[in-house]
């Protein structure tokens, strides 16, 4: 299995008292599947996005990518992990203004010592980013910042990419664009999706679907 989150409890404190964010989340997730995280603002979705993305700790349970649980990585090794086997897309795009499009895109690859221009000019060409490669963030509109923000997870070849809201900024039409471009290049890259959204028929286009409801599943949809 890909990934295995086992059990898994998040507080955090608040004024009075802890606030348990997410109760007993298990679930599974293969190789090659993709997952729609539904549920309403706060239900704790993107705290479970950040859990199995490493960039936040539970406080109970375990999350196994590949094998390994997570908790029991020391930092470097979960870094490493991280940079190697998983990508995240945020909805903020998190672009870095002060490079261009094309080092933008390069940039976590590089990091992670995987980087392939080729590969890069690719899937810049597969976006429609070609046009804007010498371009800074800003210069692009909110579709096409949003597909770089793409671009620069996938360059990175990782095994499982976690995606939160990444269309959430867009009108429907450019949302769907960018899904079936996303949709498009999981699938044949063999990646696991795992994403949040709002939307219902967004949702309805992943093979599975977990509903959160104050911090525990309440519906999973095969
Ligand atoms: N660092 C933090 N410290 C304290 N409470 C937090 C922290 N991060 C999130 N929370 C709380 O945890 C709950 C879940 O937050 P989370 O961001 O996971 O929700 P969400 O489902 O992603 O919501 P949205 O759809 O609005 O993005 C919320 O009640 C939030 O206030
Ligand atoms: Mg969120």
């Amino acid at each position: 299995m890909l990934l295995t989150v086992d059990h898994l409890t998040k507080t955090y404190p608040g004024a009075e008292g802890p606030v348990t964010v997410l109760r007993d989340i298990s679930l599974a997730l293969a190789q090659g599947e993709t997952l729609a995280l539904t549920g309403e603002s706060g239900s704790g979705k993107s705290t479970l996005l950040h859990l199995i993305g490493g960039l936040d700790t539970p406080d109970g349970g375990a999350i196994v990518i590949e094998g390994q649980d997570i908790a029991r990585l020391d930092d470097r090794d979960r870094a490493a992990l991280r940079r190697s086997v998983v990508g995240v897309v945020f909805q903020q795009f998190n672009l870095i203004p002060s490079l261009r499009v094309i080092d933008n895109i390069a940039f976590q690859a590089r990091l992670g010592g995987g980087y392939d221009a080729n590969g890069a000019a690719a899937l810049a060409d597969r976006m429609g980013l070609t046009p804007h490669l010498a371009k800074y963030p800003e210069q692009l509109s909110g579709g096409q910042q949003q597909r770089v923000a793409i671009a620069r997870t996938l360059v990175a070849r990782p095994r499982l990419v976690l995606a939160d809201e990444p269309t959430g900024n867009l009108d429907e039409a450019t949302a769907d664009e960018v899904m079936d471009l996303m949709l498009e290049l999981v699938a044949e890259s063999g990646a696991a999706l795992m994403m949040v959204t709002h939307s219902g028929r967004l949702a309805a286009r992943l093979g599975r679907r977990l509903h959160l409801r104050a911090g525990a599943v309440v519906e999973a949809g095969a």
